[in-house]
C-alpha cells in the first residue's frame, strides 16, 4: 500500500519582526492536526524553522489530497488566529487567500508532498528552511544526486550507476523539463546554476522511477502575479538502499553555498545549517538556515526525529557561514550582497526612478554637462 508524506508550510506570524513562529502557534497548529489522526493523518510532527511553521504529515490519501491541504489550511488559520490575538508580526502573512479552495498550491503556503510503497525500511530526512526561496535546493540537490566526490554511492553502489532524472521548473515561464545525469549533467547544470530562472521540483532513480527527492517550489510570484515572495522553502528526501545514504545527503550543507533571501528577501547571503532549538534568524534576519529532521517511517508512523543538524560535525559550517554572512554583509546595499533588481522582495528602485524622472539628461558625448545643467540639476531650469 502507498503512504504519502506531505510537508506544507506557512509563515502566519513572528515574534518579534521575522524572527520565530512562537510555541503558542505551533500549539494551535498541533491542535487541529491531533483531531485529524486517524480519520485523515496516520502521523504527524510539528515544528518551525525561524518564523516558518512546518506541518509534516503522513497519510494514504495521496498527493494534491483536498482533505490533507485543508486541513493544513484549518492548521494556518487558527495558527493566524493566535497570532492577531498576540499582534505577532506579519499576521496571517502567508494566507494570501480568505478562503480555502481545493488546492493549498497558490493560496499562499509552501508544499513538498511524494507518495510511494514503504520499502523494508524507510528513512527520510525532512529539510525546513528560513530566509531563502527554493532554488537554494538546485545546488545541493545537484551535489546529492550527481555529484560523486559528495555521494560516494553514485560510485559503490550499483542501484545509483545509472542514474538520476531532475524535474527542473523554469518558474518564470511556468514550464517544466526532465533532464538526466550523468549524460546531461553539462546541460543540466547550464539551466539550475541560474537560481533566479530555474528550481528543482523533484528528482527520481532512473533504474526504476522511485521518487527520491521533492522540494516545495512554486514560486509565489507566479501564483499572485507580482513577487510576494514569502516561500522559504521545504523539502523530503528518502534515503538509503539505492538512494544517497543519510550523511550523503546532508554532505552538500557541510560547505555553506550562497543563497537570496535573508533580510528583506533581499540579500545574497550563506545558508548555515542548525539544530531545531537554533532556528531563530536574528542576525539581519538571518543568514538563512536550514534544518534536518530524520525520521524513519513504520507503517506512516513517523518514527523520531534525529535533529540531523545538531550533531557537532556540522559545527565548522556554521562558523563557515558565519564568516561568509561577515564578508557579504560588509557590501551593505551593493551587489552581490543586494539581490537584483528583479530578485528582490521588496524594492524602493521603480520609486526612487520615478522622483528623478526629468532629471535624466542625455549625455553629450562632445562637451559633456554644460555647467548650468549642473547648477540647476538639470530639472530645474
Ligand atoms: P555502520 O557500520 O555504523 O552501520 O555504518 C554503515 C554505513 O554504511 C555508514 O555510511
Ligand atoms: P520571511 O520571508 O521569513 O517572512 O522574512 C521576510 C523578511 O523581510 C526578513 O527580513
Ligand atoms: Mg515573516
Ligand atoms: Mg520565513
Ligand atoms: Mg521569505
Amino acid at each position: 500500500e502507498k503512504i504519502t508524506m506531505s510537508v506544507i508550510k506557512a509563515d502566519v506570524g513572528g515574534l518579534c519582526g521575522h524572527t520565530l513562529a512562537p510555541e503558542e502557534l505551533l500549539d494551535a497548529a498541533e491542535y487541529v492536526l491531533e483531531n485529524a489522526l486517524d480519520e485523515i493523518l496516520i502521523d504527524y510532527y510539528v515544528t518551525n524553522c525561524g518564523d516558518d511553521i512546518d506541518l509534516i504529515m503522513t497519510h494514504n490519501k495521496g498527493t494534491d489530497s483536498e482533505e490533507v491541504h485543508k486541513l493544513a489550511w484549518d492548521a494556518f488559520e487558527e495558527a493566524t488566529s493566535v497570532a492577531k490575538e498576540l499582534k505577532l508580526y506579519g499576521a496571517g502573512q502567508d494566507l494570501l487567500s480568505n478562503s480555502f479552495s481545493g488546492n493549498i498550491k497558490g493560496l499562499g503556503p509552501g508544499c513538498a508532498e511524494m507518495e510511494f510503497v514503504e520499502r523494508p525500511s524507510e528513512p527520510v530526512i525532512v529539510f525546513c528552511c528560513d530566509k531563502t526561496d527554493p532554488a537554494a535546493f538546485n545546488l545541493p540537490f545537484y551535489k546529492m544526486f550527481s555529484d560523486p566526490f559528495s555521494t560516494a554511492g553514485l560510485v559503490y553502489d550499483p542501484s545509483m550507476a545509472s542514474g538520476f532524472r531532475y524535474e527542473v521548473l523554469d518558474v518564470m515561464e511556468h514550464k517544466r523539463v526532465f533532464m538526466d545525469t550523468p549524460e546531461e549533467t553539462y546541460s543540466l547544470l547550464a539551466l539550475i546554476g541560474n537560481t533566479e530562472k530555474y528550481a528543482i521540483k523533484r528528482v527520481y532513480r532512473r533504474k526504476d522511477n522511485e521518487i527520491t527527492a521533492v522540494c516545495s517550489s512554486e514560486k509565489l510570484n507566479m501564483i499572485a502575479g507580482e513577487y510576494v515572495g514569502k516561500d522559504d522553502p521545504v523539502a523530503i528526501v528518502r534515503a538509503q538502499s539505492g538512494f544517497p545514504a543519510v550523511g550523503e545527503i546532508l554532505e552538500p550543507f557541510a560547505n555553506p553555498h550562497l543563497v537570496a533571501g535573508w533580510m528583506r528577501g533581499c540579500h545574497f547571503g550563506p545558508i548555515m545549517p542548525v539544530a531545531e532549538e537554533d532556528a531563530r534568524p536574528a542576525r539581519f534576519d538571518g543568514p538563512a538556515r536550514v534544518m534536518a529532521l530524520g525520521f524513519q517511517l513504520s507503517k506512516g508512523r513517523l518514527v523520531g526525529p534525529n535533529d540531523l543538524f545538531a550533531d557537532k560535525s556540522f559545527d565548522k559550517a556554521r562558523e563557515k557561514a558565519l564568516d561568509m554572512a561577515e564578508m557579504m554583509r560588509s557590501m551593505g546595499p551593493f551587489m552581490p550582497h543586494r539581490l537584483p533588481e528583479t530578485m528582490m522582495e521588496y524594492t524602493s528602485v521603480p520609486k526612487v526612478l520615478a522622483q528623478l524622472k526629468g532629471r535624466f539628461i542625455d549625455i553629450d558625448e562632445n562637451c559633456g554637462c554644460k555647467i548650468d545643467q549642473i547648477r540647476n540639476r538639470g530639472d530645474m531650469e
